[in-house]
Formats: structure tokens, C-alpha cells, sequence
């Protein structure tokens, strides 16, 4: 029986923790529970704002994830500096979020700080803000987790 301490953990961090994260958080659990490696990791999202701490995701992030079989269940959170102790990876989405991030991460943590789209093995690393957009980038957004989660799963040998 595996603990905490002995899976992967990777928190997925965008601005709001409504539209991107929590469709990466969702993407990403629902491959590897495909893959059956379910027990190998923790995994989680968070925003770097507080605004829409309690919230469920946006409707379109819920509408594109049920779309394609995904299921979705969280409510939005801040990253805290806690994380970069709890966590392994925090993998974020645009500039912007890993800027955030840098600034705030303790001198002593170990955790790997990186655009998720790193992983993407068709190279897009900025997976964009899609709040103020039609749902069509939010299908975007999904295409790149999708890709991103696999490319991620292949670099740490699953
Ligand atoms: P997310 O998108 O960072 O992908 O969750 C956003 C959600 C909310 C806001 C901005 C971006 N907002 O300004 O409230």
C-alpha cells in the first residue's frame, strides 16, 4: 500500500484555479488512472490569486472535460507556501504563473517549478488564459493537457 510521502506529487497552478488547473488536475488523473498508475501519485491544482478560493470550475472548463469522458470535481484553492514543501512538481501555465510562483518559493525547496507545456511534445509551452475567450479555447486548453499529461508521464518513465 503506497503512503503520500512515497507518490509523485504534482500540483497544477494557473491565475484563478478555475479554467486551466483544475482541467489539467483532471486530465492528467484521468491518464493515469487509464494507464492504471492511480496509486503512484498524489495530485491536486491551486491558483496563484485567492479570488475564487471555494468556487467549482468555470462551466466551460466543466462543459469541454465531460465532453471527452473527463471527470471533474474540485473547488478552487490558493497555493500557499506550503506547497513547495508537500509537493514534487508544481506545474503551471504561462509565465505569468511561474513568475508568481518564483517569488514566493522558499530558498530550501526542492520542488520542481515548470510550465506544464514543457511536456507538450508538440512544443507549446504557454497554455493561455481562455476566461475571456468562447469555449473553443478552452478545447485548446484541453488538447494541450492532454498531450502535455502523456509527454509528462513518458519523462518521468511511466
Ligand atoms: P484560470 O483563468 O487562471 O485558468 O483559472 C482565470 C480565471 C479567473 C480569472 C482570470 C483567469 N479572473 O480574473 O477572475
Amino acid at each position: 500500500m503506497s503512503t503520500t510521502s512515497d507518490r509523485i506529487s504534482v500540483l497544477f497552478v494557473c491565475l484563478g484555479n478555475i479554467c486551466r488547473s483544475p482541467m489539467a488536475e483532471a486530465v492528467f488523473r484521468h491518464t493515469v488512472k487509464q494507464k492504471g498508475l492511480s496509486a503512484e501519485f498524489h495530485i491536486d491544482s491551486a491558483g496563484t490569486a485567492g479570488y475564487h478560493v471555494g468556487d467549482y470550475p468555470d462551466s466551460r472548463t466543466i462543459q469541454v472535460c465531460k465532453a471527452h469522458g473527463v471527470s471533474i470535481n474540485h473547488r478552487g484553492q490558493q497555493v500557499s507556501v506550503s506547497d513547495f514543501a508537500k509537493y514534487d512538481y508544481l506545474l503551471c501555465m504561462d509565465d505569468s504563473n511561474l513568475s508568481n510562483l518564483m517569488s514566493i518559493k522558499p530558498a530550501s525547496s526542492k520542488a520542481k517549478v515548470q510550465l506544464f507545456g514543457e511536456y507538450d511534445p508538440e512544443g507549446e509551452r504557454i497554455i493561455e488564459d481562455p476566461y475571456y475567450g468562447g469555449v473553443d479555447g478552452f478545447e485548446h486548453n484541453f488538447r494541450q493537457v492532454t498531450r502535455a499529461s502523456l509527454g509528462f508521464l513518458q519523462h518521468l518513465g511511466k
